[in-house]
């Protein structure tokens, strides 16, 4: 008897976007190291947290493998790539990375729906959302680089972007939360 709900080409697919999320964990590690490097501890922080966030994304991938009764494939995660040469270009670069990644997930959606795969579909509505998010919290980036001076950006401006990522909240909020009282 075949208890595997997940379609082979769905089980593969996931099963890479497994990897693709602990891939983006080892990116955020890899640009938070060099903000560090760079004396800049209030961006790492926020990097730090954010790669946290994508390994929690791998593990509810994993665990709906494993709920629909497929093979969960653990496999070798990918080099992170290059580093960062300025705040302006790390910003881009996590921005570039949360497009891609975006487009992957809305991949598996595609299929979900050619597939009737309804429970998967639904699963990855949550995904969905969350890249809405991720490309907000984003763009919010480059926009605070942009308004601090982007490539040439002053020492204070920096000192001060820093400082506020230290504290920055982890989520963005969306348009769906938005009313005429609290524009978000
Ligand atoms: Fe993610
Ligand atoms: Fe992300």
């Amino acid at each position: 008897m075949n208890t595997n709900r997940l379609s082979s080409k769905m089980e593969k697919v996931l099963n890479d976007q497994m990897t693709k999320e602990a891939h983006a964990a080892q990116i955020y590690l890899s640009y938070a190291a060099w903000a560090d490097g760079e004396g800049y501890s209030g961006i790492a922080n926020f990097l730090f947290r954010h790669a946290h966030e994508e390994r929690n994304h791998m593990m509810k991938i994993l665990q709906y493998i494993l709920e629909r009764g497929g093979k969960v494939m653990v496999e070798a995660i990918p080099a992170p790539g290059s580093t960062p040469n300025s705040v302006q270009n790390c910003f881009e670069k996590v921005f570039e990375q949360e497009v891609d990644n975006t487009e992957a997930i809305y991949r598996i959606v595609n299929l979900s729906m050619e597939e009737k795969d309804w429970a998967t579909w639904n699963f990855m509505q949550w995904f969905v959302k969350e890249q809405v998010e991720e490309e907000t919290l984003a763009l919010n980036l480059l926009d605070k680089i942009k308004i601090a001076g982007g490539e040439g950006a002053k020492a204070d401006a920096l000192y001060t972007l820093d400082k506020d990522l230290e504290t920055a909240p982890d989520d963005a909020k969306l348009a769906q939360e938005a009313t005429e009282e609290k524009p978000l």
